[in-house]
């Protein structure tokens, strides 16, 4: 896993110098900067999007050509691996594309790698800010910053702050682009219960410092490894959204609930899209809860009350 990793980080940052030419063209706003829509006018995509997965889809069938390979855009485009136990790459060739058609610098590749329906290993480079995201399951975390060569183990804090109420905490949220009556109404109701006023009786004696959208799942996953937020809460991510930030989280000692769904429920068949969909439909929810000495029991059993 060691030397997959070596390749993947080199990879991602190859494909962070694509996503960061591929910003110049669109942020010109000339004729080649071509935006276009998918299931509805806020689901945006662009060229760059299925250049980088390209790109690194041919790089890895290359250097590891019996591992299997799920992307966005390719599966989107019907070209889809099934997955099994077998080794799978799951890649999100820009997670935040509408932080990158806006020019809002968090947008990120996230490359993951599966095994035996497990996240086992994650990247996630944000080009922009030069921040590298790195995990392998078993072997911690870590942040590299820009301009520096030393990976920092996460979460970055040594001594870890105690676990906040959830009136002590912020907490990332999205909007997402599903924007149909009922997730918005279940999405307005959970975001004013987390941040209302108790004495209004939003929700009994709490409130929560603040809520925060990053606009990319990855990098939510990666800002609650980091120590940065508390917690993350969404409704609705797909599998390579979340696939290698599972892996960064935990390792940082987070508690990741509902994502896992996403890879084990498809057992032996290749109903992988099926039952994703339904995963999604059925309003699973994606949290995670992070950092401070949360690898032991005791922790592990308050960050589910809070959960709850
Ligand atoms: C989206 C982003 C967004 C999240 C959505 C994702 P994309 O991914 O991560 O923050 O709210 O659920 O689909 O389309 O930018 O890769
Ligand atoms: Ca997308
Ligand atoms: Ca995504
Ligand atoms: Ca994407």
């Amino acid at each position: 896993l060691h030397n997959i990793l070596a390749f993947t980080v080199a990879l991602a940052r190859q494909a962070g110098t694509l996503i960061l030419e591929g910003s110049e063209v669109i942020q010109s706003h000339s004729e080649e900067s071509n935006v276009g829509e998918k299931k509805n006018s806020v689901d945006l995509v662009t060229e760059y999007d299925v250049r980088v997965e390209k790109l690194v889809q041919d790089r890895l069938k290359q250097q590891y050509p019996t591992f299997k390979f799920i992307g966005e855009e390719s599966y989107s485009a019907g070209k889809r691996d099934p997955l099994t136990n077998e080794p799978t790459f799951c890649v999100d060739p820009i997670d935040g594309t509408t932080n990158f058609v806006h020019g809002f610098p968090f947008a990120c590749i996230s490359l993951g790698l599966i095994y035996e329906r497990r996240p086992v290993l994650g990247v996630i480079y944000n080009p922009f800010l030069g921040h590298l995201y790195t995990g392998i399951k078993g072997h911690g975390s870590f942040l590299t910053r820009a301009g520096s060569d030393e990976p920092r183990r996460l979460p970055l804090s040594k001594n870890p702050k105690p676990l906040p109420s959830l009136n002590q905490a912020v907490i990332g949220v999205e909007w997402g682009s599903d924007r149909c009556e009922t997730t918005m109404n279940a999405k307005s109701t959970s975001f004013a219960r987390l941040a209302g006023d108790p004495e209004k009786g939003v929700v009994g004696g709490k409130m929560a410092h603040s809520l925060r959208s990053m606009g990319s799942a990855a990098l939510n996953y990666s800002m609650v490894a980091q120590g940065g937020m508390d917690m993350y809460w969404e409704i609705g991510c797909w599998p390579w959204d979340v696939c290698a930030g599972i892996v960064i989280a935990e390792e940082a000692g987070g508690l990741v609930t509902g994502s896992h769904e996403v890879f084990e429920a498809t057992k032996n068949t290749d109903q992988f899209g099926v039952v994703t969909e339904e995963i999604l439909t059925g309003r699973k929810y994606l949290v995670i809860r992070g950092v401070g000495g949360t690898k032991d029991e005791n922790g592990r059993e308050a960050q589910k009350r809070l959960i709850e």
